[in-house]
């Protein structure tokens, strides 16, 4: 059975990624500090899977502590790496906080591949790269544009990492550019867990309708689209996992045509903010309380992704639609509100 580390694996993209890992038949072990995420998480991935996954806690840019597990791990076969921060807002507050946790982690992953001679890593990566794309739909060849916040900056800083290390040395790595992954596990055993109050769209929804908000703010209704609110490409998060199986296969299976290899992952559709509150409204029966805002500084007004590389080259395409998103997001509020 092979070895994958997952980092970040209680996470919400990463505790997706280990169920359909081990549903893949790989043996997974976590590294995770709980930084955004709760040891919870282990016993449900567990009761989805029925594997419970072998986990370390500690931070991945201590690099005493990666080199030693990494001394005591030298069959790992491959790695996801997710451990990062990725707030936009708060990372203009705590920079050196962002750089530090995103890049010597990604840094300290590196030298011990080296060492150990690891070879394949899928690090998670963001549409944010593109800032406001000059052509839509957005390829793998559009530009990167300057970031505007020290968050985008470190994913950009660390593609650059990865493409200079992995033309000297024997890595290979497959970044995954994530547009809006959003929803939960059909089980609503697993899902997105903000702590304290949430930044991103679809957990403030839920949040609000369940009545741990008051109104959620759209922020904006005069952008250059058809209904004036702003438009992303909204990915289930089963399917990023999904995605991510596929890589980690594809680089083991020696099927990667370079050493570096960049994908999209969006299903290639823009919905409108009106548009995903309109969805929810319909999948969930509930009225949402909402007020048009100002526009939030630094939000781009529309991007989607052009999903044909990805799904040619890697030969992964989502499948589940903007309704199974919001109605799997709204079973796993309504699951956590019964916990409480
Ligand atoms: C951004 C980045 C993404 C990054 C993510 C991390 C871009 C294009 N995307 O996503 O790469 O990984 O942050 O957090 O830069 N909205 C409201 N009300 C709210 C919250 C959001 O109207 O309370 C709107 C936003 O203005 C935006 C949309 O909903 O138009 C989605 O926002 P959000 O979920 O925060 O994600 P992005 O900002 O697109």
């Amino acid at each position: 059975m092979k070895k994958i580390l997952v980092t970040g694996g209680t996470g919400f993209i990463g505790s997706h990624t280990v169920v359909e890992l081990q549903q893949e038949g790989y043996e997974v072990i976590i590294v995770d500090n709980f930084s955004n995420s709760s040891i919870d998480v282990l016993d449900n991935i567990t009761r989805i899977t029925g594997i419970k996954p072998a986990f370390e806690e500690f931070d991945l840019s201590d690099r005493i502590k990666t080199a030693d597990f990494f001394r005591r791990n030298k069959d790992i076969e491959g790695i996801i790496h997710f451990a990062a921060f990725k707030a936009v807002g708060e990372s203009m507050e705590k920079p050196i906080e962002y750089y530090q946790n995103n890049v010597v982690s990604l840094l300290n992953i590196l030298e011990n591949m080296k060492a150990y001679g690891i070879r394949d890593m899928v690090f998670s990566s963001s549409c944010t790269v593109y800032g406001q794309p000059d052509e839509l739909p957005v390829t793998e060849q559009a530009p990167i544009k300057q970031a505007w916040s020290p968050y985008g900056n470190t994913k950009q800083m660390c593609e650059e990492i990865l493409s200079f290390t992995t033309s000297a040395l024997p890595i290979r790595t497959i970044a995954l550019r994530y547009f809006n992954p959003i929803g939960a596990h059909e089980s609503a055993l697993i899902g997105e867990l903000p702590l304290g109050v949430p930044n991103n769209l679809v957990p403030f929804i839920t949040q609000t309708a369940i009545g741990l908000r008051k109104v959620l703010s759209v922020f904006g209704d005069d952008y250059n689209t058809p209904d004036g609110t702003a438009i992303r490409d909204y990915i289930h998060v089963v399917d990023i996992a999904k995605a991510h199986v596929v890589a980690i296969q594809r680089m083991i299976g020696e099927k990667g045509k370079s050493d570096l290899e960049i994908f999209n992952l969006g299903t290639g559709n823009g919905s409108s903010v009106l548009e995903v509150i309109q969805s929810f409204e319909r999948v969930s029966g509930e009225k949402l309380n909402y007020q048009i805002k100002p526009r939030r500084p630094g939000d781009v007004e529309k991007v989607w992704a052009d999903t044909r590389f990805a799904n040619e080259e890697l030969g992964w395409k989502a499948e589940l639609g903007m309704d199974e998103m919001m109605a799997s997001a709204w079973k796993w509020e309504k699951a956590l509100a019964s916990k409480k």
